[in-house]
């Protein structure tokens, strides 16, 4: 096969279609504004992408609107405008201002500004613009505009990609995010504790900016909750646990798969010795020290992984940070089965005998035990 044939690219033959242009262009992101204006007395206002800066000297913008639009005929006869940025919790404002409706600014706080043009409130930023120049573009009338006033205001812009809404986050802000989400799951143990995006923010040396949003977006994880003016974390949901000991499995099948039947003797007496270890910390079907047993249990599962030798695999897996997330949902009141000693045994066995069956079939099982007990009478 030609790296032609097996190209996802598409190209078109000809001039392209209405629908292709649009199609096409709708790849080209771009953030959201509403440009409004007021003539005698009435206000006017529709959602526009087709903005970009002119030139600076003289500060000067450019907007593409229709020549059907109403708020387009109103800037043809007064000759002034404003350009509101969006920001990106405003797409039901944008919706608004892309429909016919005769009261778009009914429900809509605003300001006024210059020739008492509307300047929408929670816009991310405002240009207030005089009209130099206009010049028809097929459907559309260009306005050439000099930019009077801007004001602006900290937050992140609404975007508009292939027809739909959706947040602009950059490189550092997904980075802020990974570093807040592993903070949150790792280092956080007590839920009552608040989480002050300030602390945060200095002990992981990133913006208190990105630190907030981060938390914000957590909350819509589910990792974290609102409290008053402050975050604090969210119980883990059971999904989140099940999903992390679903790639704690695949990790463990994946270096049992490789090692079972070739490991040395003192391999084998170390995995017996860290086995015994995690026989010791419960009493009466209780854990009698949780963080103990987190630990022993950590070490011999780290073990097992460890013995496949890639320190890739054993980094990825300990990334997985399962200790963390055990402290928060393994407490003194939880279940301690029997079952689990039983499971480890097998598993040493397995390995002791070469049986890679019983320790797949063992490890399955095994990973499936903190939804068994859930479910059951088990974890709190
Ligand atoms: C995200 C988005 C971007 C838009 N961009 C433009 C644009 O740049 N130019 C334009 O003429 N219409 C654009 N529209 C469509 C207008 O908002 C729509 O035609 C509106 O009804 C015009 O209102 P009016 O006739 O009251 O001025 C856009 C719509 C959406 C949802």
């Amino acid at each position: 096969m030609t790296a032609v044939e097996t190209s996802t690219e598409e190209k078109s033959t000809g001039e392209p279609s209405k629908g292709e242009f649009r199609d096409v262009m709708g790849r080209f992101a771009s953030g959201v504004t509403v440009i409004t204006t007021n003539f005698e007395g009435e206000d006017l206002g529709a959602a526009a992408s087709a903005v970009s800066s002119l030139s600076d000297e003289p500060p000067s913008l450019l907007i593409c609107l229709n020549v059907t639009s109403t708020t387009a005929q109103a800037i043809v006869k007064n000759g002034t405008f404003a350009v509101n940025v969006l920001a990106e919790d405003s797409a039901p404002i944008a919706q608004r201002f892309a429909s016919k409706a005769p009261d778009k600014f009914a429900t809509i706080a605003f300001e006024r500004g210059h020739a008492d043009v509307p300047l929408i409130a929670g816009s991310i930023a405002h240009f207030e613009c005089v009209v130099d120049e206009t010049v028809r573009g097929g459907t559309h009338l260009v306005f050439l505009a000099r930019v009077v006033r801007v004001s602006s205001k900290p937050g992140n812009p609404l975007a508009y990609f292939r027809g739909s809404f959706g947040r602009m986050e950059t490189a550092p802000d997904a980075a802020a995010l990974h570093a807040v989400r592993d903070y949150v799951v790792a280092a956080v143990t007590d839920e009552t504790v608040p989480l002050d995006a300030e602390s945060i923010a200095a002990e992981l040396e990133i913006e208190v900016g990105r630190t907030f949003q981060a938390l914000v977006a957590l909350t819509n994880e589910g990792l974290v909750r609102r409290a008053g003016g402050t975050f604090e974390v969210e119980p883990v949901p059971d999904e989140v646990i099940y999903d992390y000991y679903a790639a704690k499995l695949a990790i463990e099948v994946g270096a049992a798969a490789q090692t079972v039947g070739s490991v040395e003797p003192e391999q084998l007496a170390e995995l017996r010795r860290l086995l015994d270890e995690t026989l010791g910390f419960s009493v009466d079907e209780q854990f009698s020290d949780p963080k103990g047993w987190i630990r022993a249990n950590a070490d011999f599962h780290e073990y097992l992984v460890g013995l496949a030798g890639s320190v890739i695999l054993t980094e990825t897996y300990k990334g997985l940070q399962l200790p963390s997330l055990e402290r928060r949902s393994i407490k003194p009141s939880t279940k301690a089965t029997t079952v689990l000693h039983d499971d480890h045994k097998a598993i040493v066995e397995g390995y002791e005998n070469g049986d890679v069956e019983l320790v797949l079939r063992t490890l399955a099982a095994h990973n499936r035990r903190p939804q068994e007990m859930r479910e059951g009478d088990g974890m709190v």
